[in-house]
């Protein structure tokens, strides 16, 4: 049996992959810091759900929950890294400190660490597939995306240079970026829980749902071991590109 690891496990994305993965017959450890989520996902889910308390912000809890892995003499041989979150739409003259330094510890630091720990037995194993959840705020600009996207635009150039350094073994490195998706907690969160502001976003608009990101997953695993996805960008079809903004009598 397979084994994943799928981080920000308690709510939308990670949810619907862990989901979908017990489905295909993976034991999957999920973590978040919500133990109350992940222990219902649990009771749903059955024994191959493994809640794992982490908050990849934190060194010590990080650690830990590596360890317990590491204990339970379980071999990742998927890790989704999912945990990610925006805080705030304002411009980068109006943001605040605060949320700039929790997204770079999250979406960079957190990414970054979880990697840097569980990638080594992947090499020494000479297989395992890495997944990490960027976004198309890492490739596209918009007003108030700031840190957010170029949180993002790390995880692109990670996955790519990973990729470089794992030259000669048999471990894969996917970016998956998706566009705009409802079904989750991740607009809640950015909008610090203005559910006005929160359906204003999504009214009228059929946009992507955590299911058809756990689907690209499952898609990805499933390829021959011969390939590797680089990135899937994926955006509803109701969101597109629009043309530069231009500032007239500035
Ligand atoms: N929804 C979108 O439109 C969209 C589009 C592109 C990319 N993404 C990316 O997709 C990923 C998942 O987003 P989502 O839409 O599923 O949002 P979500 O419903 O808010 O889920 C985010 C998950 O991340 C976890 N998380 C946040 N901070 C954490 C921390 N410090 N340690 C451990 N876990 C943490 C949360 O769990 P706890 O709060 O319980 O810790 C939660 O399970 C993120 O990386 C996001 O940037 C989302």
């Amino acid at each position: 049996m397979k084994t994943a690891f799928v981080t920000g496990a308690s709510a939308g994305f990670g949810q619907a992959i862990c989901r979908r993965l017990v489905a295909e017959g993976y034991r999957v450890i999920g973590g978040a810091r919500r133990m109350d989520k992940l222990q219902r996902l649990e009771q749903e889910l059955g024994e191959n759900f493994i809640a794992l308390e982490l908050d990849v912000t934190d060194k010590a809890s990080l650690e830990r929950a590596v360890e317990q892995i590491h204990e339970a003499s379980l071999a990742i041989d998927l890790l989704v890294n999912n945990a990610g979150l925006a805080l705030g739409i304002e411009r980068a003259q109006h943001s605040s400190a605060q949320n700039w330094e929790r997204m770079i510890a999250t979406n960079i630091t957190g990414l970054a660490l979880i990697t840097q720990r569980v990638l080594p037995r992947m090499v020494e194993a000479n297989s395992g597939l890495i997944i990490n959840i960027g976004s198309i705020a890492g490739t596209y600009p918009y007003p108030g995306g700031n840190v957010y996207g170029a949180s993002k635009a790390f995880v692109k150039q990670f996955s790519l240079n990973l990729r470089a350094d794992l030259a000669g073994t048999r471990v894969r490195v996917t970016n998956i970026e998706p566009g705009l998706c409802s079904g989750t907690d991740f607009s809640v969160v950015r909008l610090n829980g203005d559910m006005e502001a929160v359906q204003a976003l999504y009214k009228d608009v059929d946009a992507i749902r955590p299911e058809d990101i756990a689907n690209t997953v499952c898609w990805i695993a499933q390829q021959p071991e011969h390939l590797n996805i680089n990135s899937i960008e994926i955006m509803p079809v109701a969101q597109s590109s629009a043309a530069l903004n231009v500032v007239r009598n500035l």
